[in-house]
């Protein structure tokens, strides 16, 4: 397994039938069953690894993500990635960088991170035509943010194909996160309160489960598939999830 610092170098290494993971590190079993797929379906895997600071809401939020860089290496390797491409900030953004990619997305988490899925679509157009796969493989967990990048590459005719995986759960039902890892024992036991509630697959019923939470939001999105989706705050930490109301998953 290789570990790529600049784009000149990642871009250097492309090879033909290459799955891309892009990820914020601070890896878990949701990512890794990214990787997985990534790995049973290619010949060649690259997982990038970069907290990509214009997407969320504040500097402190961006100051506390969870990072373990070693401990990504190890998974990561142990999952047969090829390449971790895991540019430093300035690699992506330098200090004069301008074009953004506006995917145009309103409601849900777009009315909470003004902002959000801008930089999500950037970083996304930017990592596609850095590592040029064939497929890019992202959660279901995020189903908004699957919703853009599929429309960035239907708009922009990208050649690459969308894989979506499926949530992955702790055994009591929370969804995986890197940010639970900033819950405390007592928000962690509050946050069970989002899986049971969408659980029901009934937005007013599901609003009823989460009274005394500090709900941004929960709703029924049409997305593909459809989803109850739902985020709630405990404390500073944000959490969000979502069932798919049709389909194959779960
Ligand atoms: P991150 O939160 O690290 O997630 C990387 C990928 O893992 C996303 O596609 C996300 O949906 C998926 N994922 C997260 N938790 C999951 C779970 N419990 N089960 C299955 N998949 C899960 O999403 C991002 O990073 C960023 O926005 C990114 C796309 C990398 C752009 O910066």
């Amino acid at each position: 397994m290789r570990v790529v610092r600049t784009v000149a170098e990642m871009k250097a290494a492309r090879a033909a039938n290459t799955g891309l993971v892009p990820t914020m590190g601070a890896l878990h079993a949701g990512h890794v069953s990214l990787l997985d797929a990534a790995r049973r379906e290619n010949d060649h895997v690259v997982v990038s690894l970069f907290v990509n600071q214009a997407q969320f809401s504040s500097a402190a939020e961006f100051a506390r993500y969870p990072r373990d860089e070693q401990r990504d290496l190890d998974l990561a390797e142990r999952a047969g990635v090829d390449i971790v491409f895991a540019p430093a900030a300035e690699e992506l953004y330098p200090p004069d960088f301008r074009t953004w990619v506006d995917p145009d997305e309103h409601g849900l988490e777009a009315a909470f991170r003004p902002g959000h899925f801008t930089a999500v679509a950037t970083v996304c157009l930017k990592l596609f035509n850095i590592a040029r796969p064939r497929l890019a493989y992202f959660g279901q967990k995020d189903a908004q943010q699957v919703e853009v990048v599929r429309r960035v590459i239907r708009d922009l005719d990208l050649d690459v194909e969308l894989r979506v995986l499926p949530t992955v759960r702790d055994a009591d039902g929370l969804a995986l996160s890197s940010r639970n890892a900033l819950l405390t024992p007592r928000q962690r036991d509050r946050a069970l309160a989002l899986p049971r509630a969408l659980e029901t697959r009934d937005a007013a019923r599901a609003r009823e489960l989460l009274n005394g939470i500090d709900v941004d939001y929960v709703e029924v999105a049409d997305f593909e598939p459809r989803v109850l989706a739902g985020a709630i705050r405990l404390g500073s930490v944000r959490l969000i999830d979502n069932v798919p109301l049709e389909g194959e998953d779960e």
